[in-house]
């Protein structure tokens, strides 16, 4: 067990019992959160190979962050099966869903977030799977959890232009379709675009075409369960848009 100085042995004495996978802490009005490496049968163990963990990815990933003064939580403290990261506050998908963010607060974190992202690709660093749940807003600042799809491999124009992809796609299964907020991101990351990402991106999505065609069945589905595939059709509309 590592941990910052000021981390309260209180604290790490109650990191000892949780459980879950993700589990939230209070503790003397301070929110932290706890992962854990996802405890595996055997049986999908081995179908996973051997390779280093999604948990594993993910703290070294943040460790190589931290101090490149890009928005992603640090590590407070950290075991052979945690790390414990500081509340980042509330998923843009939490503010999408419950319709937070009232007064333009909303536009101000998506416009965070495409900046954010910009930001990171600037840097020629990836997050590999940025889904509205994985971007946090808290007292005006954006920050980017979740480095499970970490990969230097993803560190590329490429895996620059599947990160927006993945956004944009995100932002409009959560809404239903494209919105205002959606837009503005756009806008802000085009702005801040100086490697010809969003063309890029344009250009992977027209690729990825046979996709919508592919799972046209599953987009009617009548359960429920199609918002996510409805969404594949809406992305591809809003790329050829510009
Ligand atoms: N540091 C944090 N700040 C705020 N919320 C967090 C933090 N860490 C995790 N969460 C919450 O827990 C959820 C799951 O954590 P995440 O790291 O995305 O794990 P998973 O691999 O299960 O997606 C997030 O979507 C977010 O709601
Ligand atoms: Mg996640």
């Amino acid at each position: 067990m590592t941990a910052a100085a000021d981390t309260d042995p209180d604290l790490i004495a109650r990191v000892a019992q949780t459980t879950d996978r993700i589990e939230r802490l209070e503790h003397q009005g301070q929110v932290v959160w706890v992962k854990r490496e996802e405890r595996l049968s055997l049986r999908m163990r081995l179908q996973k190979g051997a390779g280093a963990s999604a948990f594993e990815r993910e703290r070294a990933a943040l460790h190589r962050l931290a101090g490149l003064d890009v928005p992603v939580p640090p590590i407070l403290a950290e075991g052979p099966d945690f790390f414990m990261t500081p509340d980042s506050g509330v998923s843009l998908q939490t503010m999408v869903r419950d319709d937070l963010g009232a007064d333009g607060e909303r536009r101000a974190a998506f416009v965070a977030a495409a900046q954010g992202l910009a930001g990171l690709h600037a840097r020629r660093i990836s997050h590999g799977h940025p889904r509205l749940k994985d971007i946090c807003w808290k007292d005006g600042r954006i920050t980017f959890i979740d480095f499970e799809r970490f990969s230097d491999k993803l560190n590329t124009p490429s895996g620059h232009a599947r990160d927006l992809a993945t956004f944009v796609f995100s932002a409009i299964a959560e809404a239903g379709g494209p919105t205002g907020d959606l837009d503005a991101a756009r806008d802000a990351y085009r702005t801040a675009d100086e490697q010809g990402i969003w063309e890029r991106t344009r250009t992977l999505v027209r690729r990825l075409r046979f996709i919508d065609w592919l799972t046209k069945p599953l987009q009617f589905r009548p359960d429920g369960k199609s918002r996510e595939f409805k969404a594949i059709p809406a992305t591809l509309r809003y790329f050829e848009r510009g």
